[in-house]
């Protein structure tokens, strides 16, 4: 299946989806007592917004994702900042098998899951993920914020209908960030053995008009992306649009489920 995830949208994705606040890291380090001798496996890492902040309290993060072109973007981003103990390798969450035989039984301090366990299996992985954890390791699921286009504001509500104008109905997907998702896959924690508590982080922050257009881009398959000739016409028709509303104020919330292993 193609995700669509590849060519600029690795680069847009790179440059307008947010990071994780760093009380998202601490919470995660604490959770699970991650210290320098641990390894960390990342699934759809993306370009490495949780992989490459996680790396420097750990041995290693092993960064898996299915896109070429995402890992190629996590790898020269984490090497600007300094950060050379992640390996970047193409895979998926139906490869967690395979690393569990490459790596041993109890070897592993964390998985964590960024905002990508809506494109996996969980029930399939949180149940093979028990055996690679050692004893006090967990998996940490991520949901970061809302999508632009489904806040609660009248920018964002301008935004939706134009939206549903360009490219049909929708998008309606807020990317596993709901309350019935986050309370499925706490469930599913929950029967596969792990001990789940939450973490709320909440904040807001004013997007200027370029970085919500990139929010946007980096939101579509890579071939709905419009051409170079076409993107002076569609921002100068979003702007239009949005002015009225300005400031774009996007309300962020982070929720994190952390399951730990029950011995
Ligand atoms: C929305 S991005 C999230 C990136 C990053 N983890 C974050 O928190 O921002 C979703 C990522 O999941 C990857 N992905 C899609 N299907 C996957 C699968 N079955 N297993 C692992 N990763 C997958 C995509 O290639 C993409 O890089």
């Amino acid at each position: 299946m193609e995700l669509g995830f590849g060519g600029e949208v690795a680069d847009l994705y790179h440059r307008y989806r947010r990071g994780y606040p760093s009380g998202l890291i601490d919470a995660c380090i604490d959770a699970f007592s991650l210290k320098g001798d641990d390894s960390v496996i990342d699934l759809g890492c993306g370009t490495g917004q949780l992989a490459t902040p996680i790396a420097p309290h750990v041995r290693a993060v092993i960064g898996v994702d299915p896109e070429p072109d995402m890992l190629a973007r996590a790898r020269s981003a984490a090497q600007d900042q300094g950060v050379t103990n992640v390996a970047w390798m193409v895979g998926s969450d139906s490869d967690l098998p395979l690393l569990r035989s490459l790596l041993a039984e109890q070897s592993v301090g964390a998985v964590t899951i960024g905002q990508a366990l809506h494109w996996m299996d969980h029930e399939a992985l949180f149940a093979a993920i028990g055996p690679i954890l050692r004893p006090g390791g967990g998996v940490m699921v991520v949901a970061n914020g809302i999508p632009l286009w489904l806040q609660d504001s009248d920018w964002s509500r301008a935004l939706r209908a134009w939206l549903s104008d360009w490219l049909g109905p929708g998008p309606t997907n807020s990317c596993g960030t709901d309350n019935t998702t986050q309370q499925r896959y706490r469930q599913s924690l929950t029967a596969n053995g792990f001990e789940v508590s939450k973490v709320e982080l909440d904040y807001a922050d004013e997007l200027d008009f370029d970085h919500l257009l990139g929010g946007v881009y980096s939101a579509l398959p890579v071939d709905r992306l419009p051409s170079a000739e076409e993107r002076p016409q569609i921002a100068a028709e979003l702007r239009e649009v949005l002015h009225p509303y300005r400031p774009y104020i996007e309300q962020v919330p982070v929720r994190a489920l952390l399951g730990t292993k029950v011995a």
